[in-house]
């Protein structure tokens, strides 16, 4: 299993982001043959339009996987833009791209459906992701249900290139994360930076225990009993929880008695717990900034040597090598 999948650094990582793809990641680089797993700067340029933001956002990125589990000895890291071979496939594929594909795939949909102006770059998106994937001969890319769409749009550019061409690229497979970790925010919506909702990861624990404290919760009186099962706040304490306190919480909710500002301090208890080490190897990290760039720069130039294979040969391929 040749594995790879690309986050942007579009915001400081919340709690959907963990317990919906970066856990996940992280438990793939012991299973996989090879894991590379980049940070796409080039993809959150189309919305993130301040550099110093980008820059900063980026390198907290790399810095936050690395605490959280992330080990370089096992998987490749990297930056996206690092491996300039990409863009170079990427414009080989866009010329054998109709542009009718394009203009099904969402978030250039989306965005003209709201008759909002939208660049070239949005409208390219998915063929750059294409190339991020194929460049790296990877077959299995984990990615949300968000997601599916362009890594058909990948399977169908490179099978129209090895039908032009002749072989060329391997067809990936999207590995579906696991979706019933699905993560409410703390309005009971999904948990997503667009929604103002989220809990991150590294915030302060004296904020974060605040912004907890203020999940939005129904005005039932604390003698009525509650359905474990539809409450968002459960759903988050479940995150943390073991099987016995998972269980103990849902007895508690059915038998009523309780206010719901009980739940909230346990959560943020077992939140501060739970990602305490994280924090520690994060502090740790954060003081070594030559080793952050030593991780990356070795991941860049593991990378480069792979994708330059590759863009050699669909080059080879397609007759712009003589
Ligand atoms: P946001 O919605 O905050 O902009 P992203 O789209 O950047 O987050 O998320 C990157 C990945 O993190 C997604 O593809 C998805 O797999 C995962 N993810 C994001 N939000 C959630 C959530 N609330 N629950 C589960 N997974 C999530
Ligand atoms: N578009 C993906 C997202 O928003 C990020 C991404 C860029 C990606 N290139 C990729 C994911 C290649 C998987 C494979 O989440």
């Amino acid at each position: 299993m040749h594995v790879l999948s690309g986050i942007q650094p579009t915001g400081r990582f919340h709690w959907g982001n963990y317990f919906g793809a970066i856990r996940q990641y992280i438990r793939l680089q012991d299973e996989a043959e090879d894991a590379f797993y980049f940070i796409a700067n080039l993809h959150a340029l189309t919305t993130v339009r301040n550099p110093a933001e980008l820059r900063q956002l980026t390198y907290d990125a790399a810095v936050d996987l690395l605490a959280l589990g992330l080990n370089p000895d096992k998987a490749t890291l990297f930056i996206q833009s690092d491996v300039p071979e990409v863009s170079e496939l990427c414009w080989l594929l866009m010329t054998g791209t109709p542009m009718g594909l394009l203009e099904r795939c969402h978030a250039y949909k989306d965005k003209k459906a709201r008759g909002l102006a939208a660049d070239a770059g949005l409208f390219a998106y998915p063929v750059l992701q294409a190339a991020d994937i194929l460049a790296y001969d990877a077959d299995t890319v984990p990615v949300g249900e968000d997601q599916v769409q362009h890594i058909e749009v990948c399977r169908d550019l490179a099978a129209s290139f090895n039908h032009h061409f002749g072989p060329t690229f391997v067809l990936p497979k999207a590995k579906l994360l696991d979706t019933s970790a699905r993560v409410p925010g703390t309005d009971g919506e999904k948990m997503s930076k667009s929604y103002n909702n989220t809990l991150e990861v590294f915030e302060d624990p004296k904020v974060l225990r605040k912004k907890i404290m203020r999940i939005v919760t129904d005005s039932r009186p604390v003698e009525e009993p509650k359905e474990p099962e539809t409450d968002h706040l459960f759903q988050l304490y479940s995150l943390f929880a073991d099987d016995a306190q998972r269980e103990a919480m849902a007895a508690k909710y059915r038998r009523g008695g309780f206010g719901y500002a009980e739940v909230k301090k346990e959560l943020a208890d077992m939140a501060e717990q739970y990602f305490a080490e994280a924090r520690r190897r994060r502090k740790e990290i954060e003081g070594r900034p030559e080793y952050v760039r030593q991780v990356l720069g070795d991941g860049a130039a593991k990378a480069r040597r792979k994708a330059k294979e590759v863009l050699r040969r669909a080059q080879q391929a397609c007759g712009v090598k003589l």
